[in-house]
């Protein structure tokens, strides 16, 4: 069964809705993609669905959310939500969806994404812990310490002064 990655369109809205309520067990991600979809930090060419026989089976975004530090504020790229359908999962398809979405990051500039995750998933697909490149997660206390992960891209300086802080998350996410 082949599955295509594109961006999602206002038709899809629905079944995305289904996917994350499937994949997360309640409505909580959902609604938060909805109020994201209305906010200032959604980006359509980054918001991305795996399409199988014409259904929806997988969705990811990258919105956007603010690193705050010695040089000021700014506004960098984050991955969240990803979800594949659960009769789906552990078929290859989360990974191609981050890898997707990664590639349409790079192509925009961005210089790096963070997310907050599982460091086994998204440490298997090229993220590392944040904090070694001085990007600082205020983290629930039961999240694992390496919670808080960024993959870097081409553009990426280690010198930007203005990629160095605390993650700061839009109102939209509380
Ligand atoms: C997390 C999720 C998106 C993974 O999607 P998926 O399509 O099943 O993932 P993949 O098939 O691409 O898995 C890639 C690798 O990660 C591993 N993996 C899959 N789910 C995993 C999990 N929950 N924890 C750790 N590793 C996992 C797979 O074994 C695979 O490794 P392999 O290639 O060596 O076998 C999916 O399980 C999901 O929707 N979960 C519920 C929602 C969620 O937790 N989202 C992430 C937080 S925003």
């Amino acid at each position: 069964m082949t599955v295509q990655i594109r961006a999602e369109q206002p038709a899809d809205f629905p079944a995305i809705r289904d996917v994350l309520v499937a994949a997360f067990g309640e409505d909580r991600v959902a609604d938060g993609v909805e109020r994201i979809r209305e906010s200032w930090i959604y980006r359509p060419a980054t918001s991305l669905v795996a399409v199988s026989d014409d259904v929806v089976v997988g969705c990811v975004m990258i919105t956007g959310c603010t690193v705050s530090g010695d040089a000021g504020d700014r506004v960098v790229a984050m991955l969240t939500p990803l979800a594949v359908a659960p009769d789906r999962q552990r078929q290859g398809i989360g990974a191609a969806l981050v890898r997707a979405v990664l590639a349409g990051a790079e192509a925009a500039g961005e210089p790096l994404v963070v997310l907050e995750g599982s460091p086994t998933y998204y440490g298997a697909l090229g993220f590392e812990p944040a904090r070694l490149y001085g990007l600082i997660f205020t983290l629930p206390d039961w999240a694992p310490p390496d919670a808080g992960q960024v993959y870097l891209l081409p553009s990426y300086d280690r010198a930007d002064p203005t990629l160095r802080g605390k993650i700061g998350y839009p109102p939209v996410y509380e």
